[in-house]
């Protein structure tokens, strides 16, 4: 892969859009205010639990990329945010997650069922607020976000435990995590006064740094020498799930490593030596290397849709993102 020198560090490339990132920061506390005590509790909690908030960001970038930051992307960006939150309330109690954020998942505080309920009332919050925007585009765009969002959590727990065929795997990371930055990208250009071929454009771009951030996630979790995830490592072989540097590890390693890989798969429990192992043979054959290089050619993907868009510091910020996410530890 060729190692990019000059990855920006996270907090710089927000540059352009700290004093908007600061007022959907507060609407993302402000909102979660309510007089049921574990509802707030709950959603406080994650909220404030340090989140990237690349999808808010993306969408403010897009937004002043084409024209201008109003206070109505600003709402869009804490709906955004929302809906993220409540996946991720759902997707720890799917995975047993029991770390977040470098702290205590909600799951573990609370249990499942506070995890379950808060993550509906993210999701019932976030569309009642968009009704509150009047327009009805971005209600088509983000209703069909959230069933391609389940759609691909769903896909992924039917297929547990089977060698994903690449087209599959390719779906559900589509599915799960790029269709909510596109539509990011997407709904931050519309609010900014983009004509139809830059919403085309920063669709197509969500789409890709998407696919590549949902990649780079997946290498992660085998990257057990790397500690600053803020997540339990190994989840997604304890779950079961066969993402792309499993796959390729399968497709690469002797037959017989191959089929130890297949032995484990199918232990009645995955151990933590089990992922021990698993992780140094995807150490040995690069296979989370390999994986960041497909998550490298899509960031090149994305900076080639927005080529169009005139130059801007919002640009700039949006071609540093793809960049970041391709080298991020976290
Ligand atoms: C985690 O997303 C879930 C995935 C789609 C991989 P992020 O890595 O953006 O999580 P936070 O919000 O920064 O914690
Ligand atoms: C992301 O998949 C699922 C969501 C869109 C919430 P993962 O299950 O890999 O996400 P992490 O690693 O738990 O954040
Ligand atoms: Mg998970
Ligand atoms: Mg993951």
């Amino acid at each position: 892969m060729n190692e990019s020198p000059t990855v920006v560090p996270l907090d710089q490339i927000l540059n352009p859009i700290s004093s908007d990132l600061e007022k959907v920061e507060k609407l993302l506390i402000d909102n979660m205010e309510t007089e049921i005590p574990l509802l707030s509790e709950v959603g406080q909690y994650i909220l404030k639990s340090g989140g990237k908030r690349v999808r808010p960001a993306l969408l403010l970038l897009a937004a002043g990329a084409v024209g201008s930051i109003e206070d109505s992307a600003c709402v869009a960006a804490n709906i955004i945010e929302y809906l993220h939150t409540a996946t991720l309330l759902h997707d720890d109690v799917v995975d047993n997650a029991d770390l977040r954020r470098s702290q205590k998942s909600a799951r573990t505080i609370w249990g499942n069922e506070a995890s379950v309920l808060v993550g509906d009332y993210l999701f019932g919050y976030a569309f009642y607020h968009l009704a509150s925007l009047n327009n009805l585009k971005l209600v088509n765009i983000l209703s069909n976000t959230s069933t391609l969002m389940a759609r691909g959590e769903i896909k992924q727990l039917t297929r547990n435990n089977q060698v994903t065929i690449e087209a599959d795997y390719l779906d559900i990371i589509y599915y799960k995590t790029a269709s909510l930055m596109e539509a990011a990208m997407q709904i931050g250009c519309i609010l900014g006064g983009g004509n139809d071929s830059e919403q085309e454009a920063m669709r197509l771009c969500g789409l890709n740094i998407g696919m590549a951030f949902q990649l780079v996630d997946d290498a992660l979790d085998y990257d057990i020498s790397n500690k600053d995830t803020g997540k339990q490592q190994g989840v997604d072989l304890k779950e079961r799930k066969i993402t792309l540097p499993l796959s390729h590890l399968i497709e690469t390693a002797s037959p017989e490593e191959a089929a130890e890989i297949r032995k484990i798969l199918a232990a009645p429990e995955i151990t933590d030596e089990h992922v021990q192992r698993v992780s140094q043979l995807v150490a040995v054959y690069n296979s989370g290397g390999y994986t960041r290089e497909q998550a490298q050619s899509y960031a090149a993907q994305a900076k080639k849709a927005i080529e169009k868009i005139p130059d801007s510091a919002y640009k700039i910020s949006i071609e540093q993102l793809s960049d970041f996410i391709v080298f991020r530890k976290k």
